[in-house]
């Protein structure tokens, strides 16, 4: 692959045997999220999506910090003096990296939070499909303590995976906690000590890359979908996924699988997968 390297700036990209760590980097600003930033992360994004030197994106920070949240300087006050259309592009393009793309991401995507992470961070952390933190990470709904609600959609993205005790709590009280606190809530997957948090990662990156891809990517999409669904369409959804996710699949997983355990008798499909 000839390819250049995607980003450079603000955004760092490393490929490591199948994984693409992403990094948001502003150090010196803590990772504060700037319009500029946002612009070469959909950038990023995009090209790392057809790059196959990328497996799995794992997104994180640079030096101390995940991300300290929306750049208050660069995202807020420098968009308060522009017209309403100019700061909705902004703000447009940051939703569109954040969980727009995110969300829905072709390959699948895991946060790797080593730091801080307040406000608007939670967004892009929430959208990835699994997260694993520091014990030593410190995360905050901050917006409380300078007068603002959690926008964007971090009060949504919030809604969506953590208990509405502990949403309201952290979002009224504005209270930071660690990674530990961030896994017994459901935020994140899992935390561990800072110096195994590359290792942890890369082995739950590697454990993801040994799976068929595009049934994963049909998996995680046909999750949030359905989720909003009444049953009956749920029911009508997935039958027409799971035809739609057979007819498609390059590798045809399912005819492989259904003959390894019931013909070969090569393997057990409840105990790992089937020989790709
Ligand atoms: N926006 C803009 N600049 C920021 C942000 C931010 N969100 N966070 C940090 N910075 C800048 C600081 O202004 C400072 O810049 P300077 O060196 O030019 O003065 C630099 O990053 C370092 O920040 P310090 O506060 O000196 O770093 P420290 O390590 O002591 O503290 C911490 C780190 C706790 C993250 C602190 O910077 C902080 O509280 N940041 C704001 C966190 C926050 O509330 N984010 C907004 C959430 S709301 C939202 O995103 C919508």
């Amino acid at each position: 692959n000839t390819k250049p390297v995607p980003g450079g700036t603000f955004v760092l990209v490393e490929f490591d045997d199948g994984i693409a760590w992403v990094s948001m980097n502003r150090p010196e600003k803590r990772n504060a999220i700037s319009p500029a930033l946002a612009f070469e992360m959909i950038e990023v994004l995009d090209a790392l999506e057809i790059d196959d030197r990328c497996g799995v994106i794992v997104l994180t920070g640079s030096g101390e910090s995940w991300s300290a949240g929306m750049d208050l300087k660069e995202y807020f006050r420098a968009t308060d003096k522009l017209s309403y259309d100019e700061r909705m592009r902004v703000y447009r393009a940051n939703g569109t990296w954040q969980w727009k793309m995110l969300r829905n991401y072709a390959k699948p995507t895991i946060a790797m939070v080593n730091g801080w992470c307040f406000g608007g961070a939670f967004t892009p952390m929430i959208a990835c499909d699994l997260a694993i933190a520091a014990d030593e990470a410190t995360f905050g709904l901050s917006e409380i303590n300078w007068g603002i609600i959690p926008a964007g959609v971090v009060t949504k993205a919030v809604a969506d995976v953590i208990r509405q005790r502990d949403a309201l709590y952290y979002i009224m009280t504005g209270e930071p906690f660690d990674g530990k606190r961030a896994a017994e809530i459901g935020l994140v997957n899992q935390s561990v000590p800072a110096a195994q948090l590359r290792e942890r990662t890369a082995v739950l990156a590697r454990q993801l890359l040994s799976k068929n891809p595009f049934v994963l990517r049909q998996a995680k999409l046909a999750y949030h979908v359905s989720r909003d669904m009444p049953w009956e369409q749920a029911a009508e959804y997935l039958t027409a996924k799971a035809d739609q996710t057979r007819a498609l699949d390059p590798e045809k997983g399912q005819d492989k699988g259904m003959a390894q355990f019931i013909d070969e008798k090569s393997y057990r499909p409840g105990l790992g997968e089937y020989s790709r």
